[in-house]
C-alpha cells in the first residue's frame, strides 16, 4: 500500500502554487532579461518587478515605493535592524525586542548586543503575549528602534502591534523623534489581515516562501522618509538600499502570490482554521498528558503547538514521518545534544514539557481526510515511544497507587 504524506509543516515553507508557478515561467525563458538594462528585454523585465511591487504592496496597505525587495524574511529583519541601529547611533544605542523573536531577529540583537548595544527583551508570559505595559516601561531616552514579531512562528501567538504602534507615534510626540518600529511579519502575511497603516510600523518583514511562492524572495516594508543604512553595497539596484541583480522570476512569484493570497484570504483562514479546531479536538479526546501551547484565541489559524509528557519531541517527530506525516520540532540539536525551544522555555514550560512540543502547521491544500489520518497515527505513535519511557513508567505507577489508596 503506498504511504500517504502529508505535510503539516507550512510553516517552515509551503508548496508553491500552481498559478504561481505559471506567472514567474515565462521569467525563466522568453522574458530572461536584466531589470536593470536599457533595452527591450530589460525593461519588460523592470515591469514586471514594478507590477510585482504594486501587488506585494498591495497585500499590505503600502505604496509601492516603499517595497523594498531582497532574498527572504532573514535579509528582510537584517536590513531593517542593522540598517536603522547603523543609521541612529548617534541619538543611542537601545533596542527593545521580546524573548521569543524568530532567530534572526535573536542572532541579529545578539551581535549587536555584543558590539555595545543595549538590548531589552520583553517577556511573553504563559500565554506567550507581549504586554504593551512592559514596552511602554522599556522606553528610554536612548531607545532607536523596538522590533516585535507580529506573530510567532512556534507557537503563533499574534502580538500587540497595533497598541505598540500608538505608543511609538506618542513617543516621537513627546519628543523621541529617533524611535522606530520594525515588525517581522514573515508568518502572520497571508494568514491573517496585515495593514502597515493600521499597525503603525515603520518596517515590516515577508518572505515569499511562507505564501506559496518559491524560496529566495522577501521584501521589507520601509516607511517613506524612514532612514537607514543599506547592507548590501555596490549597486542602484532598490533605489540602493538593496544592491545586486534582482532575482525577477522569484519577485513575479512573490507578487502573484501576494495577490491570490488577498484575493483568498478569508477563504484559505476558514479552511485552515477549521482542520486546525478538528485536529485540537481530536487530540484532547485521544491523547492524554497533553498541553496546548500558546494564547487559544490570539493566535494564527493554521498552527497548532503540542507538548507531549514524557517523550522527546524529536522522537515524535520521527516516528510521525516513518509514517509519512511531517511536522517539526522547536528544539535544537547543539553539541549532541536537544536544546528545548527557547519559545517554550519562555512560556514557563519545564524542560520536560519544552522537549516535547511539536508544531503541526496546516495548508491551503491540507484536508479533512489529512487530519483523520494524522488523528489515527499520532495516538499510536504517542503511546508507542510513551511505553519506551522509564518517565511514563514511573508516573503510570505512581497513579495506579493513589487510585488504590483513594
Ligand atoms: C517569523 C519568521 N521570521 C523570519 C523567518 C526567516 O525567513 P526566510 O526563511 O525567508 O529567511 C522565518 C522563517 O521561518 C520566520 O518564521
Amino acid at each position: 500500500m503506498a504511504l500517504r504524506r502529508v505535510y503539516l509543516d507550512h510553516s517552515a515553507t509551503t508548496p508553491v502554487d500552481r498559478r504561481v508557478v505559471e506567472a514567474m515561467l515565462p521569467y525563466l525563458t522568453e522574458k530572461f532579461g536584466n531589470a536593470s538594462s536599457v533595452h527591450f528585454f530589460g525593461q519588460e523585465a523592470r515591469a514586471a518587478v514594478d507590477r510585482a511591487r504594486r501587488e506585494v504592496a498591495s497585500m499590505v496597505g503600502a505604496r509601492p515605493n516603499e517595497v523594498v525587495f531582497l532574498s527572504g524574511g532573514t535579509e528582510a529583519n537584517n536590513l531593517a535592524i542593522r540598517g536603522v541601529a547603523e543609521a541612529s547611533e548617534n541619538y543611542g544605542r537601545h533596542i527593545i525586542t521580546s524573548e521569543i523573536e524568530h532567530s534572526s531577529v535573536r542572532g541579529i540583537c545578539d551581535a549587536l548586543e555584543k558590539k555595545g548595544w543595549k538590548i531589552t527583551r520583553l517577556p511573553v508570559y504563559d500565554d506567550g503575549i507581549v504586554r504593551i505595559e512592559d514596552v511602554r516601561a522599556s522606553v528610554r531616552p536612548d531607545t532607536v528602534l523596538i522590533t516585535v514579531m507580529l506573530a510567532n512562528n512556534e507557537i503563533g501567538t499574534i502580538q500587540p502591534i497595533a497598541e505598540i504602534g500608538s505608543l511609538v507615534r506618542k513617543e516621537r510626540e513627546k519628543g523621541n523623534r529617533h524611535l522606530r518600529f520594525h515588525t517581522d511579519a514573515v508568518q502572520a502575511a497571508g494568514r491573517m489581515h496585515v495593514d502597515v497603516e493600521s499597525l503603525g510600523c515603520d518596517m515590516l518583514s515577508l518572505s515569499a516562501h511562507k505564501l506559496y511562492a518559491p524560496k529566495g524572495a522577501g521584501a521589507l516594508f520601509l516607511r517613506r522618509g524612514v532612514r537607514l543604512v543599506a547592507q548590501n553595497v555596490g549597486g542602484h539596484q532598490e533605489r540602493e538600499r538593496r544592491a545586486g541583480t534582482e532575482s525577477v522570476a522569484g519577485i513575479v512569484a512573490f507578487g502573484a502570490a501576494a495577490r491570490i493570497a488577498g484575493e483568498e484570504l478569508d477563504e484559505r483562514v476558514a479552511h485552515v482554521r477549521a482542520l486546525r479546531n478538528r485536529f485540537e479536538a481530536g487530540v484532547a479526546a485521544r491523547i492524554e498528558d497533553v498541553v496546548f501551547n500558546g494564547n487559544r484565541e490570539r493566535r494564527l489559524p493554521h498552527l497548532s503547538n503540542i507538548s507531549f509528557r514524557y517523550i522527546e519531541g524529536e522522537g515524535l517527530l520521527i516516528n510521525l514521518d516513518l509514517q509519512g506525516v511531517a511536522v517539526s520540532t522547536g528544539s535544537a540539536c547543539s553539541s549532541g545534544s536537544l536544546e528545548p525551544s527557547p519559545v517554550i522555555r519562555a512560556i514557563g514550560r519545564d524542560d520536560e514539557l519544552a522537549r516535547g512540543s511539536i508544531r503541526f502547521s496546516f495548508g491551503k491544500d491540507n484536508s479533512v481526510e489529512d487530519v483523520d489520518y494524522v488523528l489515527e497515527v499520532l495516538p499510536r505513535a504517542v503511546a508507542n515511544l510513551r511505553r519506551l519511557s522509564p518517565l511514563y513508567q514511573k508516573a503510570t505507577q505512581a497513579r495506579a497507587c493513589e487510585s488504590e489508596t483513594v
